[in-house]
């Protein structure tokens, strides 16, 4: 079973801190909070150190969760330092798998699109919502 898991979009300040936010939110309630290490991280660098944005911790609150994480970007020992690396979009897996491949020792995590876990399997993408409207 999976205990680490790294949630990762473009800027780190969307759809990843919800994800993390959904997920960490979900074990807290099962309890099981102690069995897992939970991060979010940006393919780019851009908003390092930034909360969440606005729109989505608002967003996120009225669905009862709170995001309280701050941007920092994806590096070389998270391959080694999570099991499971769940990317947002095609962009975001690309730009993954391409740093999964200059992991020099044996990487311990496997990359994934998030949305293959998801039950609607309708799409395989998260779209990219900051330059879409408040909702
Ligand atoms: P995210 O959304 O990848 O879901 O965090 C974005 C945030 C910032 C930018 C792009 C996407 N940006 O270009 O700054």
């Amino acid at each position: 079973m999976y205990k680490s898991i790294l949630f990762v979009c473009l800027g780190n300040i969307c759809r990843s801190p919800a994800a993390e936010g959904v997920f960490l939110n979900k074990i807290n309630k099962l309890g099981i909070q102690g069995e897992f290490k939970v991060d979010s991280a940006g393919t780019g660098g851009w908003h390092v150190g930034s909360h969440a944005d606005a729109r989505m911790r608002e967003a996120a609150l009225n669905r009862g969760v709170k995001i309280n994480s701050r941007a920092r970007q994806i590096n070389m020992n998270d391959f080694h330092d999570f099991d499971l690396i769940l990317t947002m979009d095609n962009s975001n897996l690309k730009d993954v798998r391409s740093l999964l491949k200059l992991v020099r020792d044996q990487p311990k995590a496997i990359v994934e699109p998030l949305l293959k876990y998801a039950s609607k399997q309708n799409t395989i993408e998260v779209p990219d919502p900051y330059y879409g409207g408040a909702n």
